[in-house]
C-alpha cells in the first residue's frame, strides 16, 4: 500500500487534534506499523509527551507519559525522587524539574518500556542528573525512578543506543560537557553497569545520537553553544567502546540551524535509510522551536552526509525519501564576539536602525541578501524587511564623517554602501566586513551596564584581535537561512 507523505521543515508542526507537537530533544521507536515519538513537553507540569503515526507525517497524541503528577518509586538505593522542588513553583523552563532529551527503549527480557533523559533542578543546569521511568506498554503512564548521578559523574545532553546483540548504553555529556561518557546498561537496562568508554576529552561534545549500519558505528554530535546552532560533527567506529575517529563536520556551518536530536532507521524492502531528526531550537522562544527532518547518506561505509532539503517526502511503503529545495537567496549574519544578529529594524516613524538581536527564526529583520556591488569583490548587504541597504553614516557630500561610529540603513545606494568581506589571516573563523569608501569595519558589542538584548552594532577602524579579552566583536559569520 502507497503511504507516501510531504514533511516541510522548521514549521511549526500540529497534531491530528490541531495542536502544537511538543516533542523536542526526542526519540522514536517503532511497534505495531507506528512510529512512537517521544519527546520534552514543557506545558502545564508535563515533562515527556508521546505521539505515534504511521507516515512520520500525521500524528496522533498519546498524551503525555511522564508528568509531575505521574507515579514514582525508586529502584536504587538514594536516588533522588524529586520531580517538583517545593522552593520552586515556576520558572522560565517551565514547572518544576527540567526534563531533557528523553529517550526510551524496549527491553526484551522484562517486557519494559525503559526511558532516560535529563535531569535538572528547574532553577540552573547544575545538577547535571540523568533519570529514570519505565512502563509496561509503549505509551502508558510511565512510573519515575528517579535522578542521580551516573557513577558520580554530571550528566547532561544524552542518547541511548541498543546494539544488534541486546546490550544497551547510555552516553551522555560530562565534566561539564567536556567529554562525552559511554555507559553500558545493566541487563534490565534500569541501571549503569560500567563506564565502558570516554569519547572526545576536552572537546565538549553535545546532542550525541547513535547509530550501526553495516557494522559500523556512528555518532552524531554538536559543539556545546546553548541554544544556538552549530556545525555538528561525526564520527565512526567498528565498536562502541573501542577507537572512534576524529569528529568530521557533516551539514554546514549551522547543521542547517539544528542540533541533533536523533537518528531513526526506517525500513522498508530490506532497504535501511536513515532519517535525521534535529531540532530547531528558537532561543528568543524555546515554544518556537520546529523539528526538522532530513534524510541521512552514506557515501561510502564509513562516510555520512547530511544535505538540507526545505520539503522531503517520505514512502514507508519503498522507503523512498524525496528531498525537494530551492535556495532561499538570504543570510542570517551573526555577530561571532557578541553571538547576535544584524537586525534592521524600522522605527513606526520610517527610520531604520541595525541592531545585534538574539536569534530568531522568525524575524524577517534578522534576514539579509547579501549582492554583488557591481565591481568584482563587493557586495551591498540588503535587509529583506524594508529593503534597505547597510551603509555608513557619511555627509550627503561623502566627504565629511558626521557620525563616525553609527552604521544606517539606507533604502538610496549611495556609494558608502559597499562592503568587502574579508576572510581573516589567523585562521579564526568569521569574516570583517569592510566598507569601501571609509576602510572601516563593522562591530558589534555591549555597552557598559547595558542590557545584553541587544548588540550596538558599529564601524571602527579595524583592529588586530586580542583573544585574551574574548571572542572579536569585529568578525561575523555569513549564515544561510533555511
Ligand atoms: C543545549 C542542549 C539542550 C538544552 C540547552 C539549554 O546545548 O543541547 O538540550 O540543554 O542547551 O541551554
Amino acid at each position: 500500500m502507497e503511504n507516501r507523505a510531504t514533511i516541510r521543515n522548521a514549521e511549526a508542526w500540529i497534531d491530528n487534534g490541531g495542536e502544537p507537537i511538543r516533542a523536542h530533544g526526542g526519540w522514536m521507536l517503532q511497534q505495531d506499523g507506528y512510529y512512537y515519538w517521544f519527546g520534552e513537553d514543557r506545558t502545564d507540569g508535563r515533562k515527556v509527551s508521546c505521539y505515534r503515526s504511521s507516515d512520520l507525517c500525521h500524528w496522533e497524541s498519546r498524551g503525555a507519559v511522564l508528568t509531575l503528577a505521574s507515579k514514582v518509586g525508586s529502584v536504587y538505593y538514594r536516588t533522588s525522587l524529586e520531580l517538583f522542588p517545593s522552593d520552586k513553583e515556576d520558572n522560565s523552563f517551565g514547572q518544576g524539574s527540567v526534563i531533557e532529551r528523553p529517550k526510551v527503549l524496549h527491553n526484551e527480557r522484562t517486557g519494559k518500556y525503559v526511558m532516560w533523559m535529563h535531569w535538572e533542578n528547574g532553577r540552573n543546569y547544575n545538577d547535571a542528573r540523568c533519570a529514570v521511568a519505565t512502563c509496561d506498554t509503549i505509551d502508558g503512564e510511565y512510573v519515575y525512578h528517579g535522578s542521580f548521578n551516573p557513577i558520580g559523574h554530571m550528566s547532561r545532553d544524552c542518547t541511548v543506543f541498543q546494539d544488534t546483540d541486546g546490550s544497551a548504553y547510555f552516553i551522555s555529556a560530562a565534566r561539564d560537557n567536556a567529554d562525552l561518557l559511554v555507559y553500558r546498561l545493566s541487563d534490565d537496562y534500569l541501571s549503569i553497569e560500567e563506564h565502558v568508554k570516554t569519547l572526545w576529552p576536552g572537546q565538549y561534545r553535545e546532542a550525541p545520537a547513535v547509530i550501526k549500519r553495516n557494522g559500523i558505528y556512528f555518532l552524531v554530535t554538536s559543539a556545546c553553544t546553548g541554544w544556538l546552532p552549530n556545525q555538528g560533527a561525526y564520527a565512526y567506529s567498528d565498536s562502541l567502546t573501542g577507537r572512534w575517529s576524529q569528529l568530521m563536520p557533516f551539514g554546514d556551518a549551522t547543521t542547517y540551524d539544528t542540533q541533533p536530536a536523533f537518528i531513526v532507521p526506517l525500513q522498508s524492502r530490506g532497504e535501511m535509510t536513515y532519517l535525521y531528526v534535529g531540532d530547531r531550537w528558537d532561543p528568543s522562544n524555546y515554544h518556537h522551536s520546529t523539528y526538522v527532518f532530513l534524510p541521512l547518506s552514506f557515501p561510502s561505509d564509513n562516510e555520512l552526509k547530511l544535505e538540507w532539503a526545505d520539503r522531503i517526502t517520505i514512502d514507508l511503503s519503498n522507503g523512498i525519501i524525496e528531498p525537494q529545495s530551492e535556495p532561499s537567496g538570504l543570510h542570517r549574519i551573526k555577530s561571532c564576539g557578541a553571538e547576535r544578529y544584524l537586525a534592521l529594524v524600522i522605527e513606526k516613524d520610517g527610520a531604520a536602525e541595525v541592531t545585534g538581536n538574539v536569534l530568531s527564526y522568525a524575524s524577517e529583520e534578522q534576514k539579509w541578501i547579501v549582492e554583488p556591488a557591481g565591481e568584482k569583490g563587493y557586495v551591498r548587504i540588503r535587509g529583506k524587511a524594508g529593503g534597505r541597504c547597510l551603509t555608513v553614516n557619511l555627509c550627503s557630500d561623502g566627504e565629511q564623517l558626521r557620525d563616525e561610529q553609527a552604521v544606517l540603513a539606507r533604502s538610496d545606494v549611495p556609494c558608502c554602501s559597499e562592503w568587502s568581506l574579508e576572510d581573516a589571516s589567523d585562521g579564526e573563523s568569521g569574516v570583517l566586513i569592510r566598507n569601501r569608501t571609509t576602510g572601516k569595519v563593522l562591530s558589534a558589542g555591549f555597552g557598559e551596564g547595558q542590557d545584553r538584548k541587544h548588540a550596538q552594532v558599529h564601524v571602527t577602524e579595524a583592529s588586530k584581535h586580542d583573544p585574551r579579552k574574548g571572542r572579536d566583536p569585529q568578525r561575523f559569520e555569513i549564515l544561510n537561512v533555511y
